[in-house]
């Protein structure tokens, strides 16, 4: 078993007993959240309601690994939280560097614990900070994508049909957009599975279409990602 945690907020929940009454739901998620689970994992309550799980992170990193341009050489996860993309991500062995940006400290300290027990923490860079600052590290950088799996405002989304991205808080898709498109013309949103696909279709650029793609667990689609620049899906279109 991995070590135990020195930090109030930061959490290594093994026995059901310990866990918060008000989180039950994902105790009975966790090994779908993480396969490892019972290595030691860390986690803070906020963490769970955000984490993708493992199974989808893998599916992401499948996906952009295969479909990406081959020119691009470093991935940068803008969101990190406790590490579930980011570990995916260094986890596909497609990059040549897995930056990660997480602002808060103690998910941070999370993100990486996780990454170890996953074998992977050598092979993410981690920088703690605003991603909206820490991203301009790369300017001018002509290899990177941007992975981006941002707060979605609570569970709230979940109430209406159609999610307003122009509403989404704390970061709308506007804000989101134009702050990473400066960057790298491949960029990956990962967004509620209601978005509103009219509003994402107008950062469809000079008549091109957007892949999204929706990920399910047991059937039901958990969320989608949006494929701004040039990914290219064809190759797994014909395989399958
Ligand atoms: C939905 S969670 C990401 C979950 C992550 N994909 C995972 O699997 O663990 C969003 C994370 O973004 C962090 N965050 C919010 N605003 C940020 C910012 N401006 N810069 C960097 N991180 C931020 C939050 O602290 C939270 O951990």
């Amino acid at each position: 078993m991995s070590s135990k945690p020195d930090e109030k907020g930061i959490n290594q929940w093994l026995h059901v007993d310990q866990f918060p009454e008000h989180l039950k739901k994902y105790w009975f998620q966790r090994f779908k959240i993480w396969e490892q689970y019972d290595k030691g994992m860390w986690m803070t309550e906020d963490a769970w309601f955000g984490v993708t799980p493992e199974p989808i992170a893998n599916k992401i990193a499948a996906h952009i690994a295969e479909s990406a341009p081959k020119d691009k050489a470093i991935i940068v996860d803008a969101f990190a939280g406790v590490g579930g993309n980011a570990i995916a991500l260094a986890r596909s062995g497609r990059w040549e560097r897995v930056f990660a940006i997480e602002k808060d400290p103690k998910t941070m300290k999370c993100a990486k614990h996780n990454a170890e027990i996953y074998g992977v923490s050598s092979k993410i860079f981690w920088l703690t900070g605003d991603c909206f600052e820490a991203i301009n590290r790369f300017a001018g950088s002509k290899n990177v994508v941007i992975f981006a799996s941002p707060p979605w405002g609570g569970t709230e989304y979940g109430a209406s049909d159609v999610f307003d991205l122009s509403k989404m808080e704390p970061y709308n898709l506007d804000k989101l957009y134009k702050s990473f498109s400066k960057y790298s013309s491949e960029l990956v949103l990962y967004l509620p599975r209601n978005s509103d696909l009219n509003q994402i279709a107008r950062y469809a650029k000079d008549g091109k279409k957007l892949e999204v793609a929706h990920y399910a667990i047991m059937g039901a689609s958990k969320a989608l990602c949006v494929y701004f620049g040039d990914f290219n899906f064809d190759v797994e279109e014909q395989e399958s």
